[in-house]
Order: C-alpha cells, then sequence, then structure tokens
C-alpha cells in the first residue's frame, strides 16, 4: 500500500496563523466542533421543524438541463455549474486515495469528485468483482447527494491493470521503447483499458512520458526513450489505444500523459528534484511529447514533482497555464500529483492558493480532503481566490464527466472482465516482450539456443521470479517479488520451451562445484535489479550488483558459454563483467509473460529491440546521451572499429581515451541473429 508519509509533509507544520495546527490547538478545536455537533445534533433531534438550516440550496428539478444527454456538453456543464454551491465547486476539485476515506459516505458528505487507488491501495478482495462493486459502492454515495455527480476513479495501470492481482502485466514503457513499436503500444494500451473497464476502471494516470536523462533516476523504466521524438509517438500512441472509440463507451478509458514538465531532466536524475534547463530546452525535450499527445486528445495532464530552476512545477502559473495552456493549447483538466501542492514552500493555505492558481484543476490530496476543502472554501470567501478560477476547474472537471457518459452510465461495465488475462492479451504481451529484448553481445554465436544444446542450467535469484519481472507498479507501490502473481517465469518459460530430452537444472544461486553447472552446454545467468518504485529506485551508482558479480565469476569459471538475461529498469553499468558473459540479453522489465523472452533465447523470433536509452561504459561518464543514432539493427561486422561493446582495446582500432569516451552501446544499438 503506498504511504508517503515522506511526501507529505505534516500539514502541521503549515502557518498556524491561518490553519489550525495538529498540536494541542489543532485538538481543541476539534473537541470544540465535536461539542457543537453533539448540541446541533440534540436540539436538531428534539425539534427539527424549528431547526432553521443554513439557506439550503434549492433541490433540482428532474427536467434540469444538465441532465439531459441530448444537449451540448457546454450547454450541460454551464446549467450545473449555475446550480452549485462553492461547496460542491470545491468537492469536485478534491481526489482521495480510498484508503483515507473515513467511511465511502464521506463521499456523499464533502461532495468529493474523483476518488483514486495509488499503487497497492486494493480493494480487501482484489478481485475484478472487488473492484468492480467497490466503484459501484463509492458511485452509489457520488449519486446520493443533491445534484448527483458521478465520481471519475483513477489509478495508475502503467503496465497493465497492475493493481489488480492476476491481470496482464506487460512490459514497463522502457521495454515498449527499444520495440520503437507505435502500434504495438497502442494495442497494449487497448487491452490494458479493457482489463481496466471490467473493474469500473476508466480513467488512467498513464502513458507516463518523461525523457528520462540520467539513468540515475529511478524512474527511467516508465520513460518510452531519452529522445523526445520517440516518446512522443509512443506517448500518442498509447493515449490513442486508452481513448479508444466513443469516449462514451464503457471500455474508454481516459489517458493522463504525466509527469509535466521536467520530469526526466532532473539534476543527477533525483526523483522530484530540481530540472535546470533554459526555458527553451525545457519545452524542446520535456514538453515536446506532449504535442502529439494533447493531438491525439488528451483530456487531463499531470503535473510534476519536480522544481525548474528552483521553482515547483506545482506552483508555476507560466508552466502550467501560459506554456501548458497558452503555448501548448490544452483545454483539459490539469491534476496535481499526490500531495505535490503540500510540498510548495508556504503554509497550507498558500500552497493552496499557489497553485489552484498556477493552474492546477483537480488536487490529488490524497489524504486530508476535510483540510483541502476548508482552505479552499475559506480562501475564495476572503477574496484570496477567484471564484472564476474554481468554476473554470469545475468546468474542466465537469466537462469530462459529461463527455465520458458517466451521468447516463455511472457503474462498472462488467461484461468486460472476460478480457483480463484473456489468451489474445497474453500473446500480446508474449510478442511485446519478444520486441522488447535488445541482445548486446552474442560471441560465437551462443545464441539461438540449438539443437546441440543438450543440458541448460539455469541460476540467479530472479531466474525464477515473476514479481522481479514485473517490476514496480505491480500489486504494490514498490511490486513484488516470487511467484505471487499468475504468470511464466523465465524458468518456466525455458523449461517449457526446451528441446525433447533436453536436461534443464536450476539453482538460485550457483554452486560452481555442482554437477549440474559443470555437466551443463549452456548456462542462462538472470540477473538484474529487484523491484523499485519512484524515488526508492534512485542510485548514485548503477553498477550491476556485486551479487550477480559473483555469479558471473562463478558460472564463467565453467566451461560452458554464459547467456546472460538482464531484468531491469534502465542501462546497468556492467563493462568490467561484460567478458564473462558469451552473451547478454536486455530484458527490462517484461512483466509477467517470460515465454516472450524464451522464444527469442531459442530463435523461435528474431532478436529486433533497439536500445531507447545510451549505456554508459563508465558511471563517470552519466549522464551521457550520444548524438548518433544508428535506429537500425547492428551486425556483428558492423561493430569493427565502432569500440562498441568491447572493454580492451586490443579488440579495436580505438585507443583506450577513446574508448573511454564512448558510450558501451549506443542509443539505437541492437544485435540480430
Ligand atoms: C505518484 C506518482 C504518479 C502517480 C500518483 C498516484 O506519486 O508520481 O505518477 O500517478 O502518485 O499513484
Amino acid at each position: 500500500m503506498k504511504q508517503r508519509t515522506k511526501l507529505l509533509p505534516s500539514k502541521a507544520g503549515g502557518d498556524t496563523t491561518c490553519e489550525p495546527t495538529r498540536g494541542w490547538r489543532g485538538w481543541a478545536y476539534t473537541a470544540a466542533a465535536l461539542l457543537l455537533s453533539v448540541l446541533l445534533a440534540t436540539t436538531a433531534c428534539t425539534s427539527s421543524e424549528e431547526t432553521v438550516e443554513p439557506d439550503e440550496p434549492p433541490p433540482v428539478p428532474e427536467d434540469a438541463a444538465y441532465l439531459d444527454p441530448g444537449l451540448p456538453t457546454e450547454e450541460r456543464v454551464e446549467d450545473l455549474l449555475d446550480r452549485m454551491t462553492l461547496e460542491e465547486k470545491v468537492g469536485q476539485m478534491t481526489q482521495v486515495d480510498r484508503q483515507f476515506l473515513t467511511t465511502p459516505r464521506d463521499i456523499a458528505e464533502f461532495k468529493l469528485g474523483s476518488i483514486l487507488s495509488g499503487g497497492g491501495s486494493h480493494p480487501p478482495e482484489n478481485t475484478p468483482d472487488g473492484w468492480a462493486d467497490m466503484y459501484d459502492e463509492f458511485q452509489e454515495q457520488a449519486l446520493d447527494t443533491r445534484l448527483g455527480i458521478p465520481i471519475l476513479y483513477g489509478i495508475d495501470a502503467v503496465h497493465g491493470h497492475n493493481n489488480l492481482q492476476d491481470a496482464t502485466i506487460f512490459p514497463h514503457n522502457i521495454g515498449l521503447g527499444a520495440s520503437r513499436n507505435a502500434e504495438l503500444v497502442e494495442a497494449v494500451a487497448r487491452a490494458t483499458a479493457l482489463e481496466m473497464a471490467g473493474t469500473g476502471m476508466r480513467w488512467n494516470f498513464g502513458p507516463a512520458i518523461p525523457v528520462p536523462q540520467d539513468p540515475r533516476w529511478g524512474r527511467t523504466y516508465e520513460g518510452f526513450a531519452e529522445t523526445p521524438d520517440v516518446v512522443g509517438e509512443l506517448g500518442a500512441a498509447a493515449v490513442r489505444g486508452y481513448q479508444s472509440g466513443s469516449p462514451t463507451d464503457s471500455d474508454w478509458v481516459l489517458a493522463t500523459p504525466k509527469h509535466w514538465i521536467g520530469d526526466g531532466g532532473t539534476e543527477g536524475g533525483e526523483d522530484q528534484g530540481d530540472t535546470p534547463l533554459p526555458r527553451e530546452e525545457l519545452i524542446e525535450l520535456h514538453g515536446t511529447p506532449y504535442e502529439p499527445a494533447i493531438a491525439e486528445g488528451a483530456r487531463v495532464i499531470m503535473a510534476s514533482y519536480n522544481s525548474w530552476q528552483g521553482e515547483k512545477v506545482h506552483g508555476s502559473r507560466e508552466l502550467l497555464t501560459d506554456v501548458l495552456r497558452g503555448e501548448f493549447g490544452f483545454d483539459g483538466m490539469i491534476l496535481s500529483d499526490w500531495g505535490a501542492i503540500y510540498q510548495l514552500p508556504a503554509a497550507e493555505a498558500g500552497q493552496t492558493r499557489q497553485s489552484i492558481a498556477a493552474g492546477i484543476d483537480m488536487n490529488m490530496v490524497p489524504d486530508d480532503y476535510r483540510s483541502f476543502i476548508s482552505t479552499t472554501k475559506e480562501l475564495v470567501q476572503e477574496g484570496e481566490l477567484s471564484e472564476s478560477r474554481i468554476d473554470e476547474a469545475v468546468r474542466n472537471i465537469l466537462t469530462i464527466k459529461f463527455e465520458m457518459g458517466l451521468f447516463e452510465e455511472p457503474f462498472a461495465d462488467r461484461g468486460h472482465q472476460d478480457a483480463i488475462r484473456s489468451e489474445e492479451h497474453l500473446e500480446l504481451a508474449r510478442e511485446s516482450v519478444q520486441e522488447s529484448l535488445v541482445l548486446l553481445r552474442n560471441e560465437e554465436s551462443t545464441l539461438p539456443i540449438d539443437e546441440d544444446v543438450r543440458h541448460i542450467h539455469i541460476t540467479g535469484r530472479f531466474a525464477d521470479d515473476i514479481g522481479a519481472q514485473c517490476g514496480g507498479w505491480t500489486l504494490e507501490w514498490q511490486g513484488v517479488r516470487g511467484n505471487v502473481i499468475e504468470g511464466t517465469s523465465i524458468r518456466q518459460a525455458i523449461a517449457s520451451r526446451a528441446h525433447r530430452g533436453m536436461d534443464i537444472t536450476f539453482s538460485e544461486s550457483p554452486d560452481g562445484a555442482s554437477q549440474d553447472l559443470q555437466a551443463a552446454d549452456l548456462v542462462v545467468a538472470v540477473i538484474g535489479e529487484r523491484p523499485y518504485a519512484e524515488m526508492e529506485g534512485d542510485r548514485n551508482r548503477i553498477d550491476i550488483l556485486p551479487t550477480d558479480v559473483r555469479l558471473l565469476e562463478t558460472v564463467s569459471a565453467g566451461e560452458a558459454p554464459v547467456a546472460a538475461v538482464l531484468l531491469s529498469g534502465r542501462p546497468l553499468v556492467l563493462t568490467d563483467e561484460l567478458p564473462m558473459m558469451d552473451a547478454l540479453v536486455a530484458a527490462w522489465l517484461p512483466g509477467t509473460e517470460a515465454d516472450g523472452i524464451a522464444d527469442v533465447l531459442f530463435g523461435d523470433v528474431e532478436p529486433s529491440g533497439r536500445l531507447p536509452m545510451t549505456w554508459p561504459r563508465r558511471n563517470e561518464q552519466i549522464p551521457i546521451q550520444v548524438d548518433e543514432d544508428r535506429g537500425g539493427l547492428w551486425s556483428t561486422e558492423d561493430l569493427a572499429d565502432t569500440g562498441y561493446g568491447v572493454v580492451d582495446e586490443r579488440e579495436t582500432e580505438l585507443n583506450a581515451e577513446e574508448l573511454e569516451s564512448l558510450p558501451l552501446f549506443p542509443y539505437g544499438f541492437g544485435l540480430s541473429y
């Protein structure tokens, strides 16, 4: 369950003059409020007819214009907006994680506009019906209000419906980027939308379209590539896949290109750090991918935690309104990130005022909704925040709800549940794995595995670990370990693909003395990174781990050639270890369907992936981008005298200094058989 106290700085740190802290004053206020509500309740109970209700807004006539689906959306929005109280408007701007609801009744009580599930925030029963039941219950609450405005429910389905137990989990974006295949990305997004729709989920906080420049960043794998053109093309394809058909279709899923702007360009790859670029470069490198996404019809964009030149994006009117709306022409909803407005350097009221005035329409609070609502109402009542800005934000929110037909069809369409882990989706996932693999080294044609190989020994702590294959944002925010989700591990995939009569042995960590290892004709060594998400994946250095170095030393001491499969969210520095690997396949974070890896290892499918990121030779080179983009596949002949893929200058015309200035493998590199 994603609990990010670190990022939700205590609001008690706010300015006590304008906001009761959680200190003694805070509790005093609370006690007084409780006492008052008890008093009110008792008087109300004894003499309800005498109690003068505050000016209760009038009931809504059945023929109210906004309830008529035959009217233009704009007309419905304006009619509804005119009927709304300030409280109802601010409620629409409030997004709460389901885990923080005191009771589902608060959705009605506080007229909440949106609920989300952050990473790992699944319903107690993590099944398709468990999700749909939860969604429908929440929707019932939202409809049980004066205006009956349905909620939007958002989730991070960033590589499949990944919070749902036993959904199809596809490769993370970096692997899809290696495929360079926009149609594949669109198909994966469409499949994800279908697996979401049956559970009531019609809002995806994706695609992430960062342009990662520094692989030390823990979210590198959420980016398609280090170049804005590839990110733009594949990001737009994902939007097309989610938002396919008519917006009122029950499997049309609202996309959310994220995070605007500069998330992948922070100093040192620090998650939520500062992106110091000049304005032009910031927009050119990190803004460009939003153009095709907006052109594709993106209706929501999520703001980014990072700062630009020291100013938090969430508080920047220049970036959120002047650039995104003014220059990029975006006319949809701008959503904050998780608790991000509370990182602004101000007291809570100031943070709220600044972020909404800058252009945030909906606040992913995600916990203390009472405080956000009361603070925002006060800001408007005190003239600190214009009601016209509130109206503009609510207009953007309501427009989407009407466009999606939520007023007419607010509940889950469970008919789509058949799509979850359907044969078609598993086949698609397998294909996406095949196309995501990048063959980086293949000495003596170690691969593909041919009939002469009669005994394969598989080793590595991730070789039989579907959780490790999936990486972060899988069942839990930080991902999971082990075969705790339906799918096929690398070990299982190789065993099921093996030639008749072939011996397959396995050890999680190799024992040089073992008979299995010594008798093997080929060793498949699975190395890489354990699952992580966001700042938990930030690294100062990106060397492969010592445990994998030791594993390679052990297996390479034997006679059998070693084919390494690397599970990682980014390039890792492995130059010194390269000679211990006769073959090396970058598999990124492939998801649940490792059959796609066996297909390539056995040569049923040619490797066709090309590096989406430059592969550093040394940590000291980072960040390193190489302009040269060969784009196409390379043959081993291509490599002569390039210096790529070699660690010893005796293997190339280049001298040691020239070699050290090059990446180990350039952007766009990939071998074929
Ligand atoms: C996170 C991420 C964002 C995600 C949101 C909700 O902090 O930055 O990508 O959509 O929270 O889980």
